[in-house]
């Protein structure tokens, strides 16, 4: 089942914090993004272990040790676009992360450029966040 994981990031996103509104999250930083939205899964330190973690089927994995896993370079690259997912491709199988660059989107505004330069923002925050956690 494709989206397994909505109910349980919903019960985890009541359990925490009530979902934040699209202007709030502008306000937000990467840090205050990656609380809010990642941490539930990935752990509050980054670690693979939050709350949500034991109902996956999957290894979420570890975020501090993204750089170690790719030969001590981050990929920043690679990250912005796993977080972003707008540029999945089916053929690369089916993800059980969200796909975060659609939901920070309005969606009536889906083409606009300002609203794409607005996601990838917000994007970059996590990404500038989750390079700042990298441990050696
Ligand atoms: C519902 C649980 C869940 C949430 C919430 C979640 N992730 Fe993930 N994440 C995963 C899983 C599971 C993977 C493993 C790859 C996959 O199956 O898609 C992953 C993979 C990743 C990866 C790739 C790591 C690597 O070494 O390749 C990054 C980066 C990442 N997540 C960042 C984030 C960020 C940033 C957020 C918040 C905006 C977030 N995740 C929210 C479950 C989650």
């Amino acid at each position: 089942m494709k989206f397994w994981w909505i109910p349980a990031l919903s019960l985890a996103l009541v359990a925490c914090a009530p979902m934040p509104t699209q202007r709030d999250v502008m306000q937000m930083s990467g840090v205050e993004m990656y609380e809010s939205f990642c941490a539930s899964c990935h752990g509050a330190g980054g670690e693979g272990n939050g709350p949500v973690a034991p109902l996956i089927k999957i290894h979420v994995p570890d975020l501090t040790r993204i750089a170690q896993r790719d030969g001590g370079e981050f990929p920043t690259e690679d990250v912005r676009r796993t977080i972003d997912g707008r540029f999945d491709r089916p053929a690369h199988g089916p993800r059980d992360m969200p796909v975060w660059g659609w939901q920070f989107y309005r969606s009536e505004t889906l083409n606009d450029p300002d609203e794409r330069a607005r996601v990838d923002a917000l994007i970059d925050r996590l990404v500038v966040y989750l390079r700042s956690i990298q441990k050696s």
